[in-house]
């Protein structure tokens, strides 16, 4: 794929690492931004880098009404001999398309794509950030671009590509984290659109989050949406739990999403030979586990967060507290595993890293 590429005239200041500590996640935007245009009958065109401001969109573009508009999260890494790195972006353009085929978007090009990405992270270079539990933060996304009130997909998209300069996801660090279960809202049912990364997943926890946090939590957990019995996800991040030594996760069932890091940990739980299994799990159950005192970790997994530790679940009238309210062994050896291969601390056994300079 062709990209042009017109430099900004005014480059920003680049935030230094003791300002990067303070800025909340995804606030902060370099300089250039990538699009894609897409026509029916023309397919992807005009591929360009450009200086990073805003849109002008017609009122009736139809994403604005309907919502047909999809997402991803990856991060680019700078390691000590200069080389940038994202880690398993091939993984986030399969997701893409298939985010795409649920939303009736366009599919992409996915080399072509991460190709153009790539260009645009290269541009930004000097963005990437070094400190420790630092990244460039990479969101794709494609949004309906055609201008009409009609409820039928639309004939034209256009793909953008920011980058944001990020610390950690959680304003407690590593600290581990207070989650609700949410036993009131549903967030997906099987045939929706859980396991894609549409916006209206996100639009529609919204009000759950914010109740959660008005109660001082950090995130919710959804229970799937019809027996509201079998735990499904954290708010934007899979989630994991120690019991009796086995790492367990919720399998994917369509309504969960199918997460990298998710993928990332259970691939590496595995090559440590450890019990490790994708499956149903009840939140009575978990309960029972907890009582038994066999339930010792739990941690959330996620591209923003990587892999962070829960402290405590609240599910109704009961509260679970997890290895005291400390990081657990297990979860300390993955964040440091994963993260180890994404900044090149720890060599990259499975080929993971793609090389983006
Ligand atoms: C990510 O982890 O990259 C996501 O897209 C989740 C979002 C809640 C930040």
């Amino acid at each position: 794929m062709n990209v042009r590429i017109e430099h900004t005239k005014q480059p920003k200041n680049i935030p230094t690492p003791e300002e990067l500590g303070h800025i909340h996640f995804g606030t902060v935007f370099t300089d250039h931004m990538l699009m894609i245009d897409y026509d029916k009958g023309k397919g992807w065109h005009d591929a360009r880098i450009i200086p990073y401001g805003p849109l002008s969109l017609d009122p009736a573009t139809s994403c604005l009404h309907y919502g047909q508009l999809i997402f991803e999260g990856m991060k680019a890494y700078k390691h000590k001999d200069g080389r940038i790195v994202m880690f398993r972006p091939d993984m986030n353009m399969k997701r893409m398309n298939d985010s795409c085929d649920r939303m009736c978007i366009a599919p992409i090009d996915e080399k072509d794509t991460l190709e153009a990405i790539s260009e645009l992270v290269k541009t930004d270079s000097a963005w990437i950030p070094g400190a420790p539990g630092t990244s460039l933060y990479v969101r794709p996304f494609i949004f309906a671009s055609e201008a009409f009130l009609g409820v039928h997909p639309s004939k034209s998209f256009t793909f953008a590509t920011i980058l944001s300069p990020v610390g950690a996801y959680f304003k407690e660090g590593l600290a581990p984290v207070r989650i609700y279960v949410e036993d009131k809202y549903v967030r997906a049912v099987r045939g929706g659109t859980g396991y894609s990364k549409c916006a209206g997943n996100y639009a529609g926890s919204l009000k759950s989050q914010e109740e959660a946090e008005a109660a001082g939590y950090s995130q919710v957990l959804w229970l799937d949406g019809v027996e509201r019995k079998y735990i499904e996800e954290v708010g934007g991040m899979n989630i994991f739990f120690v019991i009796d030594g086995e790492v367990i996760t919720p399998e994917l069932n369509g309504s969960i999403l199918p997460g990298i890091t998710r993928d990332s940990i259970i691939e590496v739980t595995k090559s440590w030979g450890m019990p490790m299994k994708e499956r149903t799990i009840s939140i009575q159950e978990l309960s029972e586990a907890h009582k038994a005192g066999k339930a010792r970790e739990a941690f959330c997994a996620g591209t923003a967060a990587v892999v962070s530790p829960i402290g405590e679940l609240k599910w109704k009238d009961a509260v679970m507290r997890f290895n005291d309210g400390k990081i657990g062994d297990i979860t300390q050896r993955l964040y440091d595993e994963i993260t180890g291969i994404q900044t090149g601390a720890v060599p990259d056994r499975f080929g993971w890293l793609h090389t983006v300079k």
